[in-house]
């Protein structure tokens, strides 16, 4: 069994000419929960100047109240972010680290250490709040800023995340920069160390290896995968990154492995052509045409 988290109602969304309002983001949220996704982004925390597509995540949490089987995380940047997720009723909260010192200061005007220390914090009061968290290191395999990313490196890191009793960490490839043999090289020795139980990847589809990413990732042990609904997708903090892997691109490839994911291709479809329709984007995966064939003609 793999578990999908679609993460395209926050980092898809992000970074999008279009900003969508409170309604639409709701809309594509439910779009993907009614194709069996039970793990969903749906907002972030942060600075409504620096990211505008993000703002109202409070409204669009109460929104989805209903959705109780459903685990929403929203992302947070710093300790304001996480008092306004608790305030809203977050259960779930994400956090992002950083391999590089480039990355980090770029996207929170902190060093890596700076941001591994408010997170560290942060994850205490969670703890305490009853409130679960995810890490996520972002530039786990290659940096705008700072270059290459020595899989040894995040190996350590991990190691260190491990002990602040996190949920989840999420080796995220921010930019699209991984090939399959260094997700191999970095993922295999971190699973053979903790297993795969809390460890997920994050892939975006940049150079058009990110579906091999992940089956990379997944030969190495791994069995939670970040997808964004559509591919849609690209980091404002992140020169020339597009969109996460497409979520029906990763489901439509474990189907024909074999390989249970609990979704159903037909309504993911669905939320994909919503995806497009209400960004007005021409992204979409590779999986979107042949997907389209089998269900106008069967
Ligand atoms: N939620 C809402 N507003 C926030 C906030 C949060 N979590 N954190 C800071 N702010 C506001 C402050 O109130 C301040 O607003 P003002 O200008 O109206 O006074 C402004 O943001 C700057 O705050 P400051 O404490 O000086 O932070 P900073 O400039 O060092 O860092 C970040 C600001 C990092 C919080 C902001 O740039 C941000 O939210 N970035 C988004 C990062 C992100 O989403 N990355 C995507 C991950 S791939
Ligand atoms: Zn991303």
């Amino acid at each position: 069994m793999v578990i999908i988290n679609d993460v395209g109602p926050r980092d898809g969304l992000q970074s999008q000419d279009k900003i969508l309002d409170v309604n639409d983001r709701v809309q594509l949220i439910r779009a993907v929960v009614a194709a069996g996704i039970n793990n969903v982004e749906v907002g972030a925390f942060v600075s409504p100047k620096a990211v505008p597509a993000m703002a109202s995540t409070d409204r669009v949490l109460a929104q989805i109240s209903d959705l109780k089987s459903v685990t929403k995380t929203v992302l947070i940047p710093n300790l304001r972010g996480y008092e306004l997720a608790k305030a809203a009723g977050a259960k779930r909260v994400a956090m992002v680290l950083y391999a590089t010192d480039g990355m980090s200061v770029k996207n929170v005007n902190m060093t890596a250490a700076e941001a591994e220390a408010s997170a560290k914090s942060i994850c205490a009061l969670a703890a305490n709040d009853g409130i679960s968290a995810a890490v996520y290191i972002a530039v786990s395999f290659g940096c705008p800023f700072d270059g290459a990313v020595d899989p040894t490196h995040v190996g350590d890191l991990v190691t260190q995340y491990y002990d602040y009793g996190v949920e989840q960490i999420v080796l995220a490839d921010t930019i699209g920069a991984a090939n399959p043999k260094q997700v191999s090289d970095t993922v295999a020795p971190i699973i053979a160390k903790h297993g795969g139980a809390k460890i997920a990847c994050h892939f975006h589809d940049t150079r058009a290896m990110g579906l091999a990413n992940v089956y990379a990732a997944y030969s190495a042990g791994v069995t939670q995968f970040d997808a964004s609904i559509g591919g849609l997708g690209g980091c404002p903090f992140a020169p020339g990154a597009t969109g996460n892997v497409a979520t029906e691109d990763v489901v439509m490839m474990f189907a024909q492995m074999g390989v249970e994911t609990g979704i159903d291709l037909e309504a993911l479809l669905k939320a994909s052509d919503l995806a497009i329709e209400l960004t007005g984007t021409t992204n979409g995966g590779r999986a979107r045409a042949w997907l389209n064939r089998q269900y106008q003609y069967s």
